[in-house]
């Protein structure tokens, strides 16, 4: 049996001299499969078309769905609204990131500064001969290198992070997630001594307070909390 459920959403344009925050509930009627996707499309497709929000992929793997639902970070394409018994959905913008408007934040901004921060590149001195047979990588290796790389920028771990809302310059999980893939990959030739002068202080490995929500909340549930152990062990070591 279908049923009305209630979905309620922060909105607010911080380009608008007269726009403030304030919550809007719409009611609709609850379809079979609803994620929040076919929900939000409904509404500004029939009460709302100023609602703002993002979505490309509605499969979880581009990353620009994420948004606060009922306090909890969550890619939006990714929930039923079936999950909900309460059939009230509460949802905010994501902490951290830019407000562009209502549901929709600044993902890319946030992810450049990090990316650039964290040096997310190989780096590497060796001349590569594109027409040689490429080296071979050992299997565990590559599949620890594939295993980092799954993540797909979505900021939920960072929309989930103390440190991050405490220290804005802080890399956080995604940052040091980056750190770990690269120090894994045998491509780059960076040594332990060069990642300790990249991401050796508080905005970087110490400066995580271990509270776990990142890797509670992380759609690819990336080992992110073993992985800034990892780090964290081997860097201190150098201190
Ligand atoms: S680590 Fe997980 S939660 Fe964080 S950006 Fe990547 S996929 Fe999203
Ligand atoms: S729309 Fe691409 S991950 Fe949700």
């Amino acid at each position: 049996m279908s049923r009305k459920v209630t979905i309620e959403v922060l909105k607010f344009n911080p380009r608008s001299a007269v726009s403030k925050p304030h919550f809007v509930k719409y009611e609709l009627e609850e379809t079979p499969g609803m994620t929040l996707f076919i929900a939000l499309t409904k509404i500004r497709e029939e009460l709302d078309p100023d609602l703002s929000f993002d979505f490309v992929c509605r499969a979880g793997i581009c990353g620009s769905c994420g948004m606060v639902v009922n306090g909890k970070p969550t890619l939006a394409c990714r929930t039923l609204t079936a999950n909900y018994p309460t059939g009230h959905l509460k949802l905010m913008p994501m902490p951290a990131f830019e407000l562009i408007k209502d549901l929709s934040v600044n993902t890319g901004k946030w992810m450049d500064k990090m990316s650039k921060r964290v040096e997310s590149w190989i780096h590497t001195n060796e001349e590569v001969d594109i027409s040689k047979m490429e080296e071979r990588v050992d299997p565990d290796v590559a599949d620890e290198t594939f295993e980092l790389d799954r993540c797909i920028e979505c900021g939920i771990c960072v929309a989930s992070c103390g440190t991050v809302l405490m220290r804005p310059e802080f890399v956080g999980p995604v940052g040091l997630n980056r750190v770990a893939r690269f120090e894994v990959d045998p491509h780059d030739n960076r040594t332990a001594e060069d990642f300790y002068e990249l991401v050796g202080d508080d905005s970087g490995i110490f400066g995580c307070m271990s509270l776990m929500a990142c890797e509670d909340h992380c759609p690819k549930h990336l080992p992110l909390q073993n992985k800034i152990a990892y780090l964290r062990r081997k860097l201190v070591s150098l201190r």
